[in-house]
């Protein structure tokens, strides 16, 4: 059901009913009109190049994407949803149909962000042709405006081939936690020492070369050196998206639990904790317990009474 969009609940005029006959979950508002949507486009966005920086966070459900809504340029329906949401040891069991999920729930519930979903592990690398299947089944079912795949040169022809078939896509280089078997583990990239270090540094940049020149709209780049990420930054024509990577890239991505103190502490080097909502909701969730435990929750105001009723 759209956003916005709820069924009127009838409440019977005769009843000692509490303020509103909303049902669990449901916004207090009874307000029924159509919810303006002014979503930010992929123009919109690259036009701010240079000028101001792009803010990213992710968003998994519907009360984090309208939570955050009115303050992203993007909203990131990330696969990281595998670990965060269901505690996976990595994002590679995430299917399609699970993106599809939380992207509907993301789309629904946000008018202003650029959704992009990201296209799980197994659903892209094989052909540009599996590639465009998946984007394409993400976008009609979820209607969100751009979808977001790991890897570097090796991709650059798949992107070629979505972006003119209609599909804006955001490339993601630097670790790419899908191929953590591959490296060995969650591990910067780009940070060595030697010949090694120089190495990897290069293929970063190539890697960002060929994304940009095959189409992509913008790059995350996660967990690289800073040097590399802001060379980079100067160097492509599209939006440089930072995590763990460096103060000079046109933007930043956090993933909302992880910013918001709802993932366990300590966080990675590349966190800033903004709050600490995990211990907000233990401490309602203490105080809830304890309001059913001594009868003080609910009181008359919480609940529904029939004429004639005590
Ligand atoms: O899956 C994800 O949430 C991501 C971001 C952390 C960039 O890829």
């Amino acid at each position: 059901m759209p956003y916005g969009r709820r069924p009127r609940l009838e409440i019977p005029s005769d009843r000692d009913a509490p303020s509103q006959g909303q049902m669990p979950g449901r916004p207090s508002s009874l307000d029924n009109s159509p919810p303006e949507v002014m979503r930010t486009t992929v123009p919109d966005l690259l036009k701010h190049k240079g000028v101001r920086k792009i803010v990213v966070l992710t968003a998994y459900t519907a009360p984090v994407a309208r939570a955050i809504d009115p303050f992203v340029d993007i909203a990131l329906v990330g696969d990281s949803l595998g670990m965060v949401l269901y505690g996976y040891e990595s994002t590679l069991p995430v299917s399609v149909n699970t993106m599809i999920r939380h992207g509907q729930a993301v789309v629904t519930a946000t008018r202003k962000a650029l959704v992009v979903v990201d296209l799980p592990f197994g659903s892209y690398q094989a052909s540009p042709e599996q590639a465009f299947r998946t984007a394409a089944k993400i976008m009609i079912e979820t209607g969100c405006q751009a979808v977001k795949l790991e890897g570097g040169k090796i991709m650059a022809a798949t992107v070629q081939y979505l972006v003119e078939r209609g599909i804006p896509v955001m490339g993601h280089i630097g670790l790419l936690p899908q191929s953590l078997h591959v490296v060995g583990g969650f591990r910067a990239r780009g940070v060595g020492v030697g010949e090694v270090g120089d190495q990897e540094r290069a293929t970063i940049r190539r890697d960002a070369e060929a994304l940009a020149e095959a189409g992509a709209f913008a790059l995350v780049i996660e967990a690289t050196s800073g040097k590399l990420a802001a060379e980079i930054t100067q160097n492509i024509p599209i939006l440089t998206i930072g995590i763990g990577a460096s103060d000079q890239c046109d933007g930043q991505v956090l993933v909302t639990e992880d910013m918001a103190g709802l993932t366990p502490a300590p966080s990675p080097r590349f966190v800033k904790r903004f709050a600490e909502l995990g211990e907000l909701l233990a401490q309602a969730a203490a105080d809830y317990a304890a309001e059913v435990r001594s009868g003080e929750f609910p009181s008359p105001k919480q609940f529904y009474r029939g004429k004639g009723d005590y």
